[in-house]
């Protein structure tokens, strides 16, 4: 007999299999590993980690890489915002540079953000600045089994420097992003909602970006689809970031935990699937190109072009990263003033600039883990 035991997702209510790594409804971590809960051994290894992943093999060695202007504004911007995540920063300027070269031409209002998180990476996307003042990683819950599922109205205080294009909507499941994204003043409307099942009205968007798109699971993901064919206009166009299938053997942990487990090193194994955090399965969607195609075109949706977005060097980096040190970290600044957090803050962004400026040089290739697609929802004639 199967057993019939569910586990509650904490965030959403959804009813999961007793099993289930991450919720099937909205992608909440349930049976991983809480940052709070790394131990010294643990945080000893992802030092060694981020010491290795800083120096990718592949980049030009004794000379700095600059990258072109636009890309490092960018990087700025977000790193001015994720500032004790930078495998974040870069990750998403490499994202931002991506939909800027298709934004003159493909992108139009009304924009549709599905899974817009807390806002703040379409809003830089689309030109919005924020003062250095900002901190989007006050008044988290560092208990948490996701620190940043949490709103603090009286800590966090967006500061716009310079205002960008306003983007029409944004959908998210989880009322405390919707929260943090409404304090943006961006967003001309904010929705609870599943991507699933949108109160969009039919053909009422001319473009849509989705970040949550790969990370549903199957069903989930055809439903999410079909939503967005429904509520595209037509001549309307999905931006979809992607992960391929190269993309769990382009993490730092998760192979690492297979190596070990051929060797027969059961402890060490267990180590790095700890440390994976279920990360290489939680992006769901790690497929080809064409089972992409086949899925949109159902909904008479079509990828009309494509670009190779991260490197496996950028990869590597965003799988290590600051992410393991945020509870001991946070727990300091913390307990600083705002002045000295500030200063920090300004240090450590100066720091890094230089090492992500060169991961951002290597180029992606064609078997890299992650591409952004250009889905066109055709026009009628
Ligand atoms: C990978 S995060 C990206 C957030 C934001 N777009 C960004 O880039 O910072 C995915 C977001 O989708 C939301 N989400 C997950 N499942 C969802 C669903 N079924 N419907 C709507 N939003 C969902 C999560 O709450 C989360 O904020």
């Amino acid at each position: 007999m199967p057993t019939l035991e569910v586990q509650a997702c904490p965030a959403c209510g959804h009813g999961n299999d007793a099993d289930a790594v991450f919720c099937g409804r909205c992608v909440a971590p349930l049976r991983v590993r809480k940052l709070a809960d790394l131990d010294a051994d643990d945080l000893r290894l992802c030092a060694a980690a981020l010491a290795e992943v800083l120096e990718p093999p592949t980049a030009p060695k004794g000379r700095d890489v600059e990258a072109d202007a636009h890309t490092a504004e960018l990087l700025d911007a977000y790193l001015n915002l994720y500032w004790l995540r930078p495998e974040t920063a870069l990750w998403q300027a490499i994202d931002a540079r991506t939909v800027h070269r298709w934004r003159s031409e493909h992108v139009r209002a009304p924009v549709l953000d599905l899974g817009c998180g807390d806002g703040t990476h379409v809003a830089t996307m689309f030109g919005t600045r924020f003062e250095d003042s900002f901190d989007v990683f006050a008044g988290l819950d560092l208990q948490g089994a996701d620190i940043f599922d949490a709103y603090d109205r009286q800590e966090y205080r967006p500061a716009v420097a310079r205002r960008g294009d306003s983007v029409a909507c944004g959908v998210d499941i989880r009322p405390n992003m919707v929260r943090r994204a409404a304090s943006l003043g961006v967003y001309e409307k904010l929705i609870v909602g599943d991507a699933t099942r949108l109160s969009l009205p039919d053909a009422s968007v001319s473009t849509v970006y989705s970040n949550v798109l790969r990370d549903l699971p199957d069903a989930g993901c055809e439903a999410a689809l079909r939503e967005v064919g429904r509520v595209l206009r037509p001549g309307g166009h999905l931006i979809l970031p992607a992960c391929t299938p190269a993309w769990r053997d382009s993490l730092y942990f998760y192979p690492r935990g297979r190596a070990e487990a051929e060797a027969g090193n059961v402890e060490a194994s267990r180590r790095m699937a700890e440390l994976d955090r279920g990360r290489s399965i939680s992006f769901a969607q790690q497929i080809s190109e064409q089972e992409w195609r086949r899925r949109l075109e159902r909904f008479d949706l079509e990828i009309v072009a494509r670009e190779h977005t991260h490197s496996r060097e950028t990869t590597r980096f965003w799988d290590v990263g600051l992410r393991p040190f945020a509870v001991p970290l946070l727990r300091w600044v913390n307990g600083l003033d705002a002045h000295a957090r500030l200063l920090i803050k300004r240090a450590l962004v100066q720091t890094l600039k230089k090492p992500l400026a060169r991961l951002l040089s290597v180029p992606p290739g064609a078997d890299c883990p992650h591409v952004t697609y250009l889905v066109r929802k055709p026009s009628r004639v």
